[in-house]
């Protein structure tokens, strides 16, 4: 495993200790693996967004202690695998099953009229520790981001594909460790005196950050759900710009320090490119090449968005009632 391998989490429900007890205790290939049955847990709830999030790890920087032959071992793959079907049956219930993905991305231009938004909080009345708070459900993504999107590269062709590399060569620092935009994030944790540990927020979030991220990986994962990976992946550069422009906004009302600011403002401009060429280019040429996948493209879409809906409603109740959004310890179903 990697030296920068993170500790494995803290359980929250009888699947993630099943699982955490199993990776921390066991060899893996060894077939004693021990499930709790039914799996009665809550797709998208703690146990089963933590259980889901520690199988994906082993995929990026695995766990110190836990041996890196677990990332394979079929038993834990099947009960991913169960946990994911639920999660994408829950998601597909919650989502229109739209086909005419110019639509849904227009949509996604459209903004609120009463400007209730997480980002429009953070832009006209958040405090320093809203935004560090906001740092902290982020950091789950942002210290690995681009990782989830570029297992999608292998199973696009042609313009998709160059087009998408395009893209991931800019997260990556376009050659350059120290502009990678995963660097750029742990500079504003560190200018932000947060830890800039990988996972070192993971037993603080809530379940609805656990799954921004598990859906990433779950569509980058899975080369069925690779027009999915691209549905969402424009989504997110699309709606980026935007959002990063209102934070950007509230950090300087709060003059925070310049990597944190550079981080959004990095964001402004990059995204504004990034949007027109997954568009115009991914999303265009792989519908041209493949045009059955319109409907999974829309499920990326719509799915990300609504998980990115529910953590907006979960961080903006929280705050709206003078609470803090993230736990001391970690949340139970
Ligand atoms: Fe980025
Ligand atoms: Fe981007």
């Amino acid at each position: 495993m990697p030296s920068f391998a993170p500790a494995l989490p803290r359980p929250r429900g009888p699947v993630s200790y099943a699982v955490i007890t199993a990776l921390s205790e066991r060899e893996p290939h060894a077939g004693q693996f021990t499930l709790p049955t039914p799996l009665r847990a809550d797709p998208l709830g703690a146990d089963a967004q933590l259980a889901l999030c520690v199988c994906y790890e082993l995929h990026y920087a695995g766990f110190t202690g836990v041996d890196d032959g677990w990332e394979w071992d079929p038993e834990l793959l099947e009960l991913r695998h169960e946990l994911e079907e639920r999660f994408l049956s829950t998601l597909h219930e919650q989502t229109s099953g739209a086909n005419d993905a110019n639509a849904s991305l227009d949509q996604l231009l459209v903004e609120p009229m009463d400007g209730a938004g997480l980002s429009d909080y953070l832009a006209d009345r958040g405090t320093w520790v809203h935004m560090r708070e906001f740092f902290a459900h982020r950091s789950l993504y942002h210290l690995k981001e681009a990782d989830p999107h570029a297992w999608v590269i292998p199973r696009l062709t042609g313009a998709a594909k160059a087009a998408l590399v395009a893209v991931e060569f800019d997260e990556y620092g376009g050659g350059r460790a120290d502009r990678m935009h995963s660097t750029l994030f742990a500079d504003l944790l560190r200018a932000a005196r947060m830890s800039s540990r990988y996972l070192a927020y993971v037993d603080c979030v809530p379940p609805e950050s656990l799954a921004t991220v598990n859906f990433m990986s779950l569509c980058g994962l899975r080369r069925q759900l690779r027009a999915a990976l691209v549905g969402l992946l424009a989504a997110a550069e699309i709606t980026t710009a935007p959002s990063a422009r209102k934070i950007l906004a509230g950090l300087e009302r709060l003059e925070a320090p310049h990597e944190c600011r550079h981080f959004f403002a990095e964001h402004i401009e990059a995204d504004a490119v990034h949007e027109q060429v997954l568009r115009h280019d991914v999303v265009a040429e792989l519908l041209r090449e493949d045009p059955k996948c319109e409907a999974d493209i829309v499920f990326g879409i719509e799915a990300s968005e609504l998980l990115e809906q529910r953590l907006a409603h979960f961080i903006l109740d929280k705050w709206g009632r003078e609470r803090s959004s993230l736990s001391p310890i970690p949340l139970s179903d």
